[in-house]
């Protein structure tokens, strides 16, 4: 098969089953059903420091059917403006892109994804002074990726959800027993198998490749992967010291992890731990990682500066309750002086 026809083959088989499958039941998109939360009696106008909310895999910063019901819960918890960024095709187009922003999350790279959200969040006047970010699986790895990368506006508490942080060791993430979505599956993993993970191909095309941490295969995931090797400084002679000095800025790093999470392997990504460098099967807690140890990207940074809380929640991937969810919004974006009396 040729690059091209390849390249059609993947998306067409990417795209048409994506557009039939039954979104809502797919494991990595969000579901949470818009409540009316009462209103404080008294509310003071939006005093607290903007939230930025990045969506996951399959899913839109506009689903009526999550995001956005989440947006207004975040917003009236912390009392502040909250901007659900959308990931649109081109350059020039911020907002209004539901279909796009949906697929974007598979076909558009984790680099462009990265400069899309940081064209959106810099283009928001309301965000100039800094905000908060809110990410939901995948979408951590973009914002892990702007606050290396750019971070201007800065992130200042960065609270991770389920976020695939350290990569995965198996792709794609793809939940085969949902109907509809089996096909894409298959679909991915074969074209994966036949031209290989590394293959500048399936690099070109596919997000969650730009994330693929083969253990067992270091020095070929380090020459020919896109995006994580580099923003984790692992790439020798490539080191970019901005990239940590940015991550060592962030006031908090909060990560939660799914216990039972079957999306993510292996699940400790999520609390910045992953295989044992050889291994597809032993584990490394993130403070004994060489990433850590060797503060590759600014992690034991801040660590030692008691700015990384972790947390887990029961169950599967973005799966945690919405009440979790506002409980931490409440302890790690709202400050004394935003507090609605
Ligand atoms: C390091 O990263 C910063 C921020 O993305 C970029 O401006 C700079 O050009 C990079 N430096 C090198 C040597 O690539």
């Amino acid at each position: 098969m040729s690059e091209f026809k390849a390249a059609m083959v993947f998306r067409a088989a990417v795209l048409l089953p994506l557009a039939a499958a039954s979104l809502e039941s797919f494991s990595a998109v969000l579901h949470f059903e818009d409540e009316p939360t009462p209103l404080p009696l008294e509310r003071a106008a939006a005093g607290g420091l903007p939230v930025v909310m990045m969506h996951g895999m399959g899913d839109f910063g506009n689903n009526p059917m999550g995001m956005v019901p989440l947006k207004k819960a975040i917003a009236q918890t912390a009392n502040a403006y909250v901007h659900s960024v959308e990931l649109c095709s081109e350059p020039s187009k911020l907002e209004n892109c539901d279909g796009e922003d949906q697929k974007n999350g598979f076909l558009m790279t984790m680099d462009e994804q990265v400069d899309q959200f940081a064209r959106v969040v810099k283009a928001d006047p309301k965000l100039q002074s800094g905000f908060n970010a809110v990410g939901f699986s995948q979408g951590n790895t973009v914002i892990r990726g702007y606050i290396h990368k750019y971070n201007n506006p800065p992130v200042k508490t960065f609270l991770s959800m389920h976020g695939v942080l350290m990569g995965v060791n198996g792709l794609p993430q793809c939940p085969m027993s949902v109907p509809g979505l089996g096909a894409i599956c298959r679909t991915v993993d074969a074209l994966v198998s036949h031209f290989g993970v590394y293959s500048s191909l399936v690099q070109n095309r596919l997000a969650q490749a730009n994330y693929y941490r083969d253990a067992e295969n270091l020095a070929e995931y380090r020459s020919h992967g896109h995006f994580l090797p580099y923003i984790n400084n692992e790439v020798q002679g490539q080191q970019n010291a901005t990239y940590k000095k940015n991550f060592e800025s962030l006031e908090k790093l909060v990560l939660v992890m799914a216990e039972d999470d079957t999306m993510v392997h292996p699940k400790e990504s999520e609390h910045f731990g992953y295989f044992k460098d050889g291994s597809r099967t032993e584990l490394v807690d993130m403070r004994d990682a060489p990433w850590y140890t060797e503060d590759w990207f600014g992690l034991k940074s801040l660590d030692v500066q008691k700015k990384i809380d972790f947390h887990s929640t029961p169950g599967n991937h973005l799966r945690f309750k919405k009440e979790f969810l506002l409980e931490m919004v409440k302890q790690y974006f709202v400050s004394e002086s935003s507090m609605v009396v």
